[in-house]
């Protein structure tokens, strides 16, 4: 599955417009690469409307819905998607990234850190195994996600 690989995990990380004209990039590409996670896929998008609506899909019936997806795809800034493998990276993932409304994340999360509104909260991280999945699936080819190893795996896993 895309998801994992022998036990290793992967997740979907996108960098929202907001947090792309904002210049967190390196930022949260830092913070993820020195806790030890790999970078296994990159790309700059600006998604279509379809594929907004369907990676938001679960959100459908909620009032930020259309907002959301415009906000995402209004081409004011690409989103920057990404997969990171690792250990629990999902489960990690989320804790670097910090709760949902920046009003509850934690200082030393990106949110808790670089953000004050849910509607502009800069990054977008999968919650679960099953929606890392999906997720990657909707926004990377196979051939998009590389196979590499740290030089110095052995010292991080
Ligand atoms: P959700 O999947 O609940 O959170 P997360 O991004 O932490 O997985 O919601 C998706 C996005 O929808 C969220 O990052 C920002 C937006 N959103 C709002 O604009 N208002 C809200 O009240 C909520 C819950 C989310």
């Amino acid at each position: 599955a895309a998801g994992t690989k022998g036990g290793i995990e992967r997740t979907f990380i996108a960098i929202k417009p907001d947090g792309v004209q904002r210049g967190l990039v390196a930022e949260v590409i830092n913070r993820f690469e020195r806790k030890g996670y790999k970078l296994v896929g990159i790309k700059a998008i600006v998604p279509s409307k379809e594929l907004a609506e369907e990676h938001y899909g679960d959100l459908k019936a909620r009032p930020f819905y259309k907002g959301l997806v415009n906000y995402m795809t209004s081409g004011r800034a690409p989103v920057i998607a990404m997969v990171w493998e690792g250990p629990d990276v999902i489960r990690q993932g989320r804790r670097i990234i910090g709760a949902t409304n920046p009003l509850d994340a934690e200082p030393g999360s990106i949110r808790g850190d670089y953000t004050i509104s849910v509607g502009r909260n800069a990054i977008h991280g999968s919650d679960s195994f099953e929606s890392a999945t999906i997720e990657i699936g909707l926004w990377f080819k196979p051939t998009e996600v590389f196979d590499w190893k740290f030089t110095h795996e052995e010292w991080i896993i």
